[in-house]
């Protein structure tokens, strides 16, 4: 089922699966509209069915990556990239080893650096130089955060390095061998960086995300639940399955 509210757009499938294929449909699509796409790219347990279906789509189908570029919102810091928790694993993993992306052309921020001041200003400029961001992709943390912008009093603007929050490191612990291993920072792309993003596609799947995607949609604008703030976006589509959606589908009717 498609919603569309002004700017918003949004899909609600029936389950992990289809969010899965339709959010690699509408990616595949940006690729095959411009092969020199530059992409914004999330981890996160929810972008896995996608990145499964991108790869499919790329040995069956021979979706190009070749000419495309990307950025990876976030990495923890400090990480060390074989790390299997780190976000550089996590993407070769999931996508890059399996398919025929350009290696100079990934660009993840490197949460193993001295000068995270640096780091965090060279990666700005790298997406800058590059163009900007064609297609951004993000899930969404159960507080709200998108990236690892996590709530605040303001939104922060570029990329930066950041506290967790005690509910995230704790989420984010499922992944880890104890919540003791999980990193305390992480490097994130900030708000604005993400809001200049040509066009942004979320995704979100499951109960325990279904209040917070009703607050994103439908709530205050306010650095409390960062992800609100793509309310204002020009282009921006939700793809989540029909328990992210709970909350919202009696409103859209
Ligand atoms: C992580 C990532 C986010 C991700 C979010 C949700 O901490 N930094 O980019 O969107 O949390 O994760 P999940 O998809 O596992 O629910």
């Amino acid at each position: 089922m498609k919603y569309k509210l002004n700017n918003i757009q949004i899909y609600i499938e029936s389950n992990y699966e289809k969010m899965s294929k339709q959010a690699a449909y509408l990616l595949a699509s940006q690729i095959r509209l411009n092969s020199q796409s530059v992409l914004g790219l999330a981890t996160g347990g929810t972008p896995v069915g996608m990145y499964k279906e991108l790869v499919r789509m790329h040995k069956e189908e021979g979706l190009d990556f070749s000419q495309v570029s990307s950025f990876n919102l976030d990495e923890y810091c400090p990480i060390s990239r074989d790390n299997p928790q780190s976000y550089y694993y996590y993407m070769m993993d999931n996508l890059f080893k399996h398919i025929n992306i350009d290696t100079d052309r990934i660009n993840i921020p490197n949460g193993n650096v001295e000068n995270i001041e640096e780091e965090c200003k060279n990666y700005e400029n790298k997406i800058i130089k590059a163009g900007g961001i064609d297609f951004q992709v993000l899930g969404i943390g159960n507080n709200g955060h998108i990236g690892f912008n996590e709530p605040d009093d303001k939104f922060e603007a570029f990329t930066h390095l950041v506290y967790l929050d005690e509910g995230t490191i704790e989420a984010n612990s499922r992944f880890f061998d104890s919540i003791d291993e999980v990193p305390k920072k992480a490097i994130s792309m900030g708000i604005k960086t993400i809001m200049l993003a040509k066009k942004i596609m979320l995704l979100a799947n499951g109960k325990n995300k279904a209040a917070i995607i009703k607050k994103t949609i439908f709530g205050e604008i306010t650095p409390k639940v960062p992800a609100s703030i793509l309310q204002v976006h020009p282009d921006v589509t939700f793809v989540v399955d029909e328990e992210a959606a709970s909350e919202i589908i009696p409103l859209l009717k």
